[in-house]
């Protein structure tokens, strides 16, 4: 039986992933901070298979102490301070867990079991204000946020512990991806989550910023299994994963709204409080060495994207 180690399986992708490793056989350890409050919404359905760790991307002796109790065949680094907006407000907190938590747990790895298989979650946030498009593993960086300057660190450290240690590390440059798991701040899920409320008279308007963003959304379950096939290759390398599709942020409130028959003019407000210092206008992915050398497509469409997440954020209210 392998055995994994993921950071970050309380989140979206932590905990589809959990799901999908458990389906695979593997015996699933998840790191898991600790928290005044319980926060297991995401994996509380298949808590009792996995064996959680406490730990801190920030806390070296804790991450050394997962790696010796898991001994794992694969670890994910999926744990970070992931919101965008959040990282000009905490620029310090989000480079110490996104950018200096990468190399934590490869140092935890390097002492303690160097043969691990390590998968690091870059962003396409590192391609910011884009060199071109469409972004492909060659595309050169320029990032825009505090959370996009991280990232590419947490990027470069992977590369660089694979040729100072020749140690098995993967970066997967994952496009934007969602689910009914999503994070309520993010957008797509603040868009579903708002318009549910007001098909059912719990809200009347839903307060944006940027409307005319663009963005490669793709569903997380799909984005997952990439992250598995990339440990499963003969030679470690870094992957763009992406649909190859881009919709501007008012695409999918059209979308989401005329799904519940409703005028999103009606209800839509701009306000500058969601507009962000430093934008990203454009994000288009080219997954063709993906799905050359993983086989990996993705499955699920955009707009069967946004419509699985307002019926599922509809039965939550109901
Ligand atoms: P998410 O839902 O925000 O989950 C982040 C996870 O990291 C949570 O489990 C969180 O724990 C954990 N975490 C935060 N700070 C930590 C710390 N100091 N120590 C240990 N764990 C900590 O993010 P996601 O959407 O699943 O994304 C997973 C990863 O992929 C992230 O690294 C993200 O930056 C990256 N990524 C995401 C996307 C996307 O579109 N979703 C695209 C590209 C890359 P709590 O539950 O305690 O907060
Ligand atoms: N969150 C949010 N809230 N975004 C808004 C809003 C709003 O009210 N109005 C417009 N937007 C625009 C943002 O300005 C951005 O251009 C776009 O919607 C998407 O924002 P988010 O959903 O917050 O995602 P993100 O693209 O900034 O970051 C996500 O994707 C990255 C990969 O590209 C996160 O998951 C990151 O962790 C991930 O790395």
């Amino acid at each position: 039986m392998k055995s994994t180690l993921i950071t970050g399986i309380t989140g979206q992708d932590g905990s589809y992933l959990a799901e999908f490793l458990l389906k695979k056989g593997y015996k699933v350890y998840g790191l898991k901070r600790r928290t005044s409050t319980e926060n297991n919404e995401n994996i509380g359905h298949i808590q009792n298979q996995i064996e959680l760790i406490s730990g801190d991307l920030n806390d070296l002796p804790s991450l050394i102490e997962a790696i010796r109790i898991s001994k794992p065949d694969e670890v994910y680094n999926l744990g970070a301070q992931s919101f965008v907006e959040c990282s000009w407000s905490q620029p310090i907190y989000t480079t110490e867990i996104t950018a200096l938590g990468v190399t934590n747990i490869l140092e935890a790895i390097r002492l303690v079991k160097p043969d691990t298989r390590f998968y690091q979650a870059s962003s396409s946030e590192m391609f910011g204000k884009v060199l071109e498009t469409p972004q492909k593993e060659t595309t050169p960086f320029y990032p825009r946020s505090p959370y996009g300057v991280a990232k590419v660190y947490g990027h470069w450290i992977s590369i660089n512990y694979r040729e100072s240690y020749n140690m098995f590390t993967s970066s997967g440059i994952l496009f934007n991806h969602e689910s009914p798991r999503r994070g309520l701040e993010f957008v797509t899920r603040k868009v579903t989550n708002t318009v549910a409320k007001i098909k059912l008279g719990l809200e009347d308007e839903l307060r944006l910023g940027n409307l005319y963003a663009k963005r490669d959304w793709g569903f997380a379950g799909d984005y997952v299994e990439a992250m598995w096939l990339m440990l499963q290759q003969d030679q470690p390398d870094d992957y763009v994963i992406a649909t190859g599709e881009t919709h501007t942020v008012k695409e999918l409130v059209e979308i989401a709204f005329e799904y519940v028959g409703l005028d999103w003019e009606k209800y839509v407000v701009t306000d500058p409080k969601f507009m962000r210092p430093a934008e990203v206008d454009i994000l288009l992915g080219n997954p063709q060495k993906a799905r050359k050398h993983l086989g990996w497509e993705p499955r699920v469409s955009f707009e069967e994207l946004i419509k699985m997440m307002v019926d599922s954020d509809l039965a939550k209210f109901k």
